[in-house]
């Protein structure tokens, strides 16, 4: 479904970075991994801001339109195709780890999330951007289904290892492409991981 809908040649996320995560780019440590990174926006962002960022997605077509993104911006990305369900993120490894609209089933989140934060050195931030569960009555993106969008809770729950510094829920205007557009339900998430 993914290759299909990154098919057109537009960006369909388009191709500006997403609003959270460049109001906290000074929250964020490199090396970075960027769950779910799609068509490249916010790797390309990031690495435009000197950071080392490896971007992780399912799809082939999406992430080739990342490193096309790169290219065209003059800055190195790194990029894997692999699929979060069997994903093992590096030990230890990270300074940061970014997920935005990375909207996964619990089943999964539940497998990943823990080696996300043992991917995570000491200290080292994620920083999140996902609908939340009030989402499901607007029709401004995200998926129609309840497993798959987010709360304060879910989040506190699924990273017990990580300090909040900012975890909120909000309603704020999206304009990322042709999908996310309009007023949307989102939660935001800061957390450093604890010594
Ligand atoms: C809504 S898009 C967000 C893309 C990007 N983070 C952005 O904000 O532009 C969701 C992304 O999740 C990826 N994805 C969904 N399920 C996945 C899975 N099981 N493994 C790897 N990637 C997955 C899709 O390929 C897609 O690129």
């Amino acid at each position: 479904m993914w290759d299909e809908r990154y098919a057109a040649n537009e960006y369909v996320y388009g191709t500006e970075p997403n609003s959270f995560l460049v109001a906290n780019t000074h929250m964020l440590q490199a090396p970075i991994l960027s769950l779910a990174e799609g068509e490249g926006r916010n790797a390309v962002y990031l690495a435009s801001q000197g950071l080392q960022v490896h971007g992780v997605d399912g799809s082939r077509v999406g992430l080739e339109k990342a490193k096309a993104l790169a290219r065209s911006k003059g800055v190195h990305i790194t990029t894997e195709v692999a699929d979060l369900r069997t994903f093992m993120p590096e030990s230890n490894s990270y300074g940061s780890v970014v997920s935005i609209f990375a909207h996964l089933p619990s089943a999964l989140r539940h497998r990943l999330y823990p080696l996300v934060e043992q991917g995570l050195k000491a200290g080292g931030t994620i920083v999140l951007e996902a609908y939340s569960e009030d989402q499901l009555e607007l029709e401004s993106g995200g998926p129609k289904d309840l497993d798959m969008l987010m709360t304060e809770e879910k989040i506190q729950k699924e990273f017990p290892h990580c300090e909040p510094i900012i975890l909120r829920q909000l309603v704020r205007e999206v304009n990322e492409g042709i999908f996310h557009h309009g007023n949307a339900s989102v939660i935001q998430f800061i957390g450093r991981k604890k010594a």
